[in-house]
Parts: C-alpha cells; sequence; structure tokens
C-alpha cells in the first residue's frame, strides 16, 4: 500500500501503471472506514490491477457546518484497515487548498432532476459539492472503474448522470448494501448512535421489509402513510421522508407500472444522527 498527499505524485505513479495496461479501479470515500467502504474496495481489488481509495472530507457537499465538524476523522485507524486487506492500494489523502485550487466552492450541474429530489429536497448543494469533488477526483485519478456503494443510491444515479452528462470514460459500478447484524446499514455515522439508539435503528431496516412485502398488494401512497404513523409513536427515530420511486428517475411513483424498477427510500433521524436507507421493491 501506498499514500500520496500530492496529486502530482500520484498521477505519475498512475500514468506508468496505465502505460502498462493496468486496470484502475477507484473508490473515493471521506474515510471514518468501515465494512461498507471495505467491501467496495475488494470488489474494486476483484475486477481491478489496482485499486485507489481517496480519503477526503469534502466541504462543499455539506449543507450544515455542524455536520461538517462533527464528521469524525479517523486516518489512523482508516489506513491501518485498508493495510490489513494486503491488497494492491494507493490511497490519496489530498489536502482541500490543492483540490479546489484555493478557491472552496461547488460548481452547478444538471443532473436531469434527480438532484432535486430525496436528498436534494433535505440537504440544499449537496450533490452540487458531491458531483464537484467527484469529476475532480475522476481528473486526477483517471480509473476504468469506480465503485459507489447503493447506501447512497441517489448519489449513485447522480454519479451515472455525471459521467454520462460529461462524457467521462469511466464505468461506474454500484455494489451492494452491508448492514450490521441488526440490519442497520453501515455508516460512518452509527459510531455517533447511542448503544439504544443504534439498537432502536435496526426498525428502518424493518420498516423497508415490511413497505417492500406490502407493494405488491397496495399502493405506494397506502404504504408511505403507513410509514408515517409507525414511526409517530416510535421513541428514538424521526422520520424525515419515505418515498417509493422510479429507480432510474427518482421520480415518486403514483401508478405502478409492470417492468419497471422501483426502490423505497427512508430518512431518519435518532438522536441528532441523520440516516438513510433505501431497499429495491419486488415488482
Ligand atoms: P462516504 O460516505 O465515505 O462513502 C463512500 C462510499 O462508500 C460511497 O460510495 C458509499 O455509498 C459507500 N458506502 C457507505 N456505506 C456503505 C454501506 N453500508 N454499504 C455499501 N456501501 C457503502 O459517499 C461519500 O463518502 C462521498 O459523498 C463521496 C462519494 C466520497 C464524495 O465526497
Amino acid at each position: 500500500m501506498q499514500i500520496f498527499k500530492e496529486k502530482g505524485a500520484l498521477q505519475s505513479v498512475i500514468t506508468a501503471l496505465k502505460e502498462d495496461k493496468s486496470v484502475i479501479g477507484f473508490v473515493p470515500t471521506m474515510g471514518a472506514l468501515h465494512e461498507g467502504h471495505l467491501s467496495l474496495v475488494k470488489q474494486a481489488a476483484n475486477s481491478c490491477d489496482v485499486v485507489v481509495v481517496s480519503i477526503f472530507i469534502n466541504p462543499t457537499q455539506f449543507d450544515k457546518d455542524s455536520d461538517l465538524k462533527n464528521y469524525p476523522r479517523t486516518l489512523e485507524s482508516d489506513l491501518n484497515l485498508l493495510k490489513e486487506l494486503n491488497l494492491n492500494i494507493l490511497v490519496f489523502t489530498p489536502n482541500a487548498e490543492e483540490l479546489y485550487d484555493g478557491k472552496i466552492t461547488a460548481e452547478h450541474f444538471d443532473f436531469d432532476g434527480i438532484e432535486y429530489e430525496m436528498e436534494g429536497k433535505y440537504r440544499t448543494g449537496h450533490f452540487d459539492g458531491v458531483g464537484t469533488i467527484v469529476k475532480k477526483l475522476f481528473e486526477i485519478v483517471q480509473p476504468n472503474f469506480a465503485f459507489f456503494g447503493e447506501k447512497d443510491f441517489q448519489q449513485l444515479q447522480i454519479i451515472r448522470k455525471l459521467t454520462q452528462k460529461h462524457k467521462l470514460p469511466v464505468e461506474v459500478v454500484g455494489c451492494e448494501i452491508q448492514r450490521e447484524s441488526n440490519g442497520l446499514a453501515r455508516s460512518s455515522r452509527n459510531e455517533r448512535l447511542k448503544a439504544e439508539e443504534r439498537e432502536n435503528a435496526s426498525f428502518i431496516y424493518q420498516i423497508l421489509k415490511k413497505a417492500n412485502m406490502k407493494f405488491g398488494t397496495e399502493s405506494a401512497k397506502e404504504i408511505s402513510e403507513w410509514v408515517k404513523k409507525e414511526f409517530q409513536t416510535h421513541p428514538f427515530l424521526k422520520l424525515e421522508y419515505f418515498e417509493i420511486a422510479n429507480s432510474h428517475t427518482l421520480k415518486t411513483v403514483i401508478d405502478k407500472e409492470s417492468g419497471t424498477p422501483y426502490r423505497a427510500f427512508i430518512a431518519a433521524y435518532a438522536g441528532d444522527v441523520r440516516l438513510i436507507d433505501n431497499m429495491a421493491l419486488n415488482n
């Protein structure tokens, strides 16, 4: 494993690897690594010769200063986790000044409306920040494949749009959601949950599973109303949104059409920790 702080040094190594016809896989992260991130790295290593993992807490994608401030910073243990994988990994840990050329602002993107659904409604400007940083990182790393988790399904679809619209020569690969033993989707934010909240947060997964069962016989509207009621009486969790949406456009389902893929999406707070999850629905 090699660690690079400066983009120039990383780029020279990547250029040499590409001349040797090595296939480059890329896993962008914000650190505080857990099994979810590591599963992406392992999947990348299965199909690529070298895996570049970036660790960078991107300031332009946070809509709240407090969220940026509270974001866990665990570089030393992140590097240990990556090293223990014993894979061919290049770690990129840039600083904001160099990446943003001293001007820490987001570019504005048109993602055909996907950016205004769900997360886009509740986290203003978030996807402009994500688009800005991922485009910059793709330009530096020039990967053949880039791996993103379905945990952030809307982000995955945004990145697909980004590569299509800007004709970036990268194949985007979506990877399955990794969960804790109680079903809670793994997230760097889970570390901030109190033991009781962490246990109770598996409710989110239970709701998604029940929504999936109901989807065969009930309308999206009926299911959404049922979910709202279930959360009203929950002692630890506060629902922000629940949506059943078309997996491609992310628009809320009005009338189901057979053959169209749908997913249920949820965001909820446990104390001040915001959790998101989603699930493909059987149709
Ligand atoms: P971060 O939240 O660190 O996540 C990095 C990658 O890990 C994302 O693709 C995310 O979907 C994936 N991931 C996180 N938890 C997962 C889980 N439980 N199962 C499967 N995959 C999981 O997402 C970001 O960082 C940033 O927005 C980034 C793309 C790096 C841009 O700054």
